[in-house]
């Protein structure tokens, strides 16, 4: 009689036991499922035409992550890119410059944006003839692989200076929307001088000192004809942009503030590309080690930019900074002027 209860016993608490497993089991499940079909990111649609609204789905966050970087590195097949619906799209922005103005920073950190894909290497397509001459469909096949929803954006910072750009892209898109990363004047020509120093440094080419290249040594004037100097004269540049595009296709983002102050920027450019708010503080952190903020996606992905990133400036003799902040002042108050955007530079 007592072995038959026991018996009783064991068999009811296994059902229970089974039950309170398979409820627990289905409860995971279903939380799982319900984050991955959880449908709706709205991003407004400036670029979506009549599409006020476009709604992203939760799955794009994912496909950045994970499957992103597969279709990039070519693992998957044509199938699973029809399956996803994935296109590769031109792009809706582009960071035209400038050069060391902070363009990959931008880049990485907009790339951060769950509505944002990135085209990673420079393309080079509207500035090189020979790549220009290869067409659009070559230009579009250069671009990742994204959802419809997504915009893509891609760098390349010698769009800015090169005479031949604002035409052709206007041709491709007359309503793009145009990043210009602009940093002091003087501090950037220095940064550009210390990139190709160490270009030349690692073929253990000897250089001329900053100083030599940035004045001329008959009039003692600063030297327009060198071209990190020429670059940091961002009115003139932009000047030749204007005669294309309207100014409103143009957001400024302060370089110098997004090194230091990465999340406003971000924000306002955010807000020119009709984006919603989707990186936060949460998505930035500051690497003591690197003196740069670095980049998190999420719990387990996090990283900096690489080390040519935030190099160490060689040290430049005072009264040729004075000389060329003196210099380019001028030009950078007609490029606020122009902008609308006033910059804290000497
Ligand atoms: P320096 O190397 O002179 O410090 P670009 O990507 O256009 O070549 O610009 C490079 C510059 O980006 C670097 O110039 C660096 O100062 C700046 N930068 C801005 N944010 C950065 C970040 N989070 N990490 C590293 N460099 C950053």
């Amino acid at each position: 009689m007592l072995f038959k209860q026991q018996a009783w016993l064991r068999q009811k608490l296994l059902v229970l036991g089974s039950l309170a497993v398979g409820s627990l089991l289905y409860l995971v499940a279903r939380v799982g499922s319900l984050d991955r079909l959880q449908p709706l990111c709205p991003v407004e649609g400036r670029f979506g035409g009549a599409r006020s609204q476009v709604e992203l789905p939760l799955r794009a966050l994912q496909f950045k992550r994970g499957l992103l970087h597969e279709f990039r590195k070519g693992n998957t097949s044509k199938e699973q890119v029809r399956l996803h619906d994935l296109v590769q799209q031109l792009p809706k922005a582009i960071i035209i410059g400038v050069r060391k103005g902070g363009t990959r920073a931008l880049l990485e950190m907009l790339n951060l944006h769950p509505a944002v894909v990135k085209a990673s290497q420079e393309i080079h397509f509207f500035d090189n003839d020979e790549n220009y001459a290869k067409g659009i469909e070559w230009y579009r096949k250069k671009m990742p692989f994204s959802y419809p929803q997504q915009i893509t954006i891609e760098k390349s910072p010698a769009y800015f200076i090169t005479e031949e750009v604002p035409e052709r892209i206007y041709k491709m898109n007359s309503s793009i929307k145009l990043l210009i990363i602009v940093r002091e004047p003087t501090t950037r020509a220095i940064s550009d001088y210390t990139q190709v120093l160490e270009g030349k440094e690692r073929k253990n080419k000897t250089y001329y000192k900053f100083e030599k290249l940035a004045i001329d040594p008959n009039t003692c004037d600063v030297n327009t004809k060198y071209k990190a100097v020429r670059t940091s004269i961002y009115t003139k540049h932009l000047e030749r942009w204007l005669k294309y595009f309207p100014i409103e296709q143009f957001h400024i983002v302060d370089g110098d503030r997004l090194i230091t102050e990465p999340l406003p920027e971000l924000q306002l450019v955010e807000k020119f590309l009709n984006l919603p708010p989707r990186i936060s503080q949460y998505n930035l952190y500051f690497n003591a080690t690197r003196g740069f903020y670095c980049l998190r996606f999420n719990i387990i992905f996090n990283k900096c930019l690489a080390g040519s990133k935030g190099r160490i400036h060689p040290e430049v003799d005072p009264s040729v900074i004075t000389k060329l902040r003196k210099f380019f002042h001028p030009f950078n108050q007609k490029f606020y002027q122009i902008t609308g955007r006033t910059l804290n530079w000497p």
